[in-house]
């Protein structure tokens, strides 16, 4: 296994830095916890840009220490710039000086894990005695930190061996809640349009948690409102995606903003819907591939009923299809169906049961309470509901629409509503083997509206 190791070090130099990306994806970190690293010695994955991350999000590190032989771990609080003394093997550790600290998240070097958890140390058994004592105390995540050849199918362990709940590689990250199909379940989110700056931020401050806390491996995100009630844009879009949405759709709004209407046709993962005019910038359909090498194809299209004249949602969407099957070219296909009327995005979900993962509606910004599963396999929601402050008229200031409502005149503008958003969205695990939903749940939290979150 060492010979693995090495190998893999020397084909992989920037492995460490993908696996910390995975790490900050994956793996829940409690408000305030401590997380222990490893000095790595020889070909162990270096977990340096890890501690780089943790430190730039001003979190608290430690490293371990051999207290005395055979009893488990002490941990020492490291900052950057403490000096550090040779430990018994042959690691850097902090000084006797350096306090000591109860990590919540326990990162460990391994000569090999497999799926369930398992785990390959060095024979000495510190870990497992370290990790024995710290679960009987109350909680700790135990999170094996290793290069992805040193998978392998069985291990030789014995009952006092504890198992890892992570294995976080540079290409996956592996939890063993989900029994090692970690790998192969796509966990999906998709959020309903984003109003405005209120919206904005709220999408923006939580979604890197939110991504870490539900394990999500890729993230929808409607933008059509998100620039001041109107379209998106550059500059909007780099904020989503640095906050962690992997593909933006859009709408009927989604060339309000016309100063930069090009970064439809650069910007493969903005979408426009794909029943607009074809000589129009975008496009409304694409493949993508999630973190772990999944495909998820996104398509977006607008309905017909209550919006502007538009070419058939159906005929675009089975066109986008043509050749995709679920399960097979596709690990998992989102639809974002952007529209007015409730019957027409039914008559949608049904037209995709079976052939989606995934149908959301977008566009009336309120959330329905029908998320499902439907007869055949594909996860369904009327509407999402938006990203937005909901002491308002749909994401506007309230004081516009109601005059325009009562005295059928227009008195000034419309602008989003400033208070606190409630974020709106769906969260949903495909199977495996058919990439149809086997889990669904509102998503929705900040803001004035009830909280719900997934229970799976
Ligand atoms: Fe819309
Ligand atoms: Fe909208």
């Amino acid at each position: 296994m060492k010979a693995e190791r090495r190998a893999a070090a020397k084909a992989r130099p920037d492995a460490a830095v993908h696996a910390a990306r995975n790490f900050f994806a994956s793996v829940p970190i409690p408000d305030g916890g401590v997380i222990s690293l490893y000095y790595p010695i020889k070909d162990e994955l270096d977990t340096e840009p890890l501690a780089a991350r943790l430190f730039e999000q001003e979190m608290q590190v430690a490293l371990p220490v051999v207290a005395a032989k055979n009893e488990p771990l002490v941990f020492r609080r490291y900052a950057p710039g403490d000096a550090l003394v040779d430990g018994v093997y042959g690691e850097l550790t902090p000084d006797e000086h350096a306090a000591i600290l109860s990590p919540a998240i326990i990162v460990t070097p391994l000569l090999a894990f497999n799926r369930q958890g398992g785990r390959l140390g060095y024979g000495g058994g510190y870990y497992d005695r370290t990790l024995a004592k710290h679960r009987a105390d109350g909680s700790v995540i135990a999170v094996g930190y290793a290069y992805g050849a040193q998978e392998v199918d069985a291990l030789p362990l014995s009952p006092v061996d504890q198992p890892l709940d992570w294995v976080l590689t540079s290409r996956a990250s592996l939890n063993r809640r989900h029994n090692g199909k970690r790998g192969e379940t796509v966990r999906i989110a998709v959020f309903g349009d984003i109003v405005g700056r209120s919206g904005r931020t709220a999408v923006v401050e939580r979604l890197p948690r939110l991504r870490r806390d539900l394990a999500l491996d890729f993230i929808v995100v409607n933008a059509e409102n998100a620039a001041g009630g109107f379209g998106v844009t550059p500059r909007i879009c780099e904020e989503l995606f640095d906050a962690g949405a992997d593909v933006l759709t859009t709408g009927n709004h989604a060339y309000d903003q016309r100063d930069d209407i090009a970064i439809f046709d650069r910007e493969p993962r903005l979408l426009r819907p794909a029943n607009f005019p074809p000589s129009n910038p975008g496009k409304g359909s694409a493949m993508f591939q999630d973190a772990e090498g999944r495909n998820v194809l996104v398509i977006h299209v607008q309905g017909q009923r209550g919006m502007f004249p538009i070419d058939d949602p159906c005929a675009a969407i089975d066109r986008e299809l043509a050749g995709v099957k679920l399960g097979r070219e596709a690990d998992a296909v989102i639809v974002d169906f952007h529209a007015e009327a409730t019957s027409e995005k039914y008559s949608m979900g049904h037209h995709l049961d079976g052939r989606a993962s995934l149908v959301v509606g977008t566009h009336t910004h309120v959330p329905t309470a029908d998320d499902q599963i439907l007869q055949h396999g594909t996860a369904y929601i009327t509407d999402l509901g938006m990203c937005g402050d909901y002491d308002s008229v749909i994401g506007m200031e309230k004081s516009e629409p109601l005059h325009r409502f009562v005295t059928k005149m227009p008195g000034g503008r419309f602008t989003p509503a400033a208070g606190a958003a409630t974020i709106c969205g769906i969260v949903i695990e495909t199977n495996p083997k058919t990439g149809l939903a086997q889990s669904v749940s509102a998503l929705r939290t900040g803001g004035r509206l009830r909280e719900i979150r997934p229970d799976f």
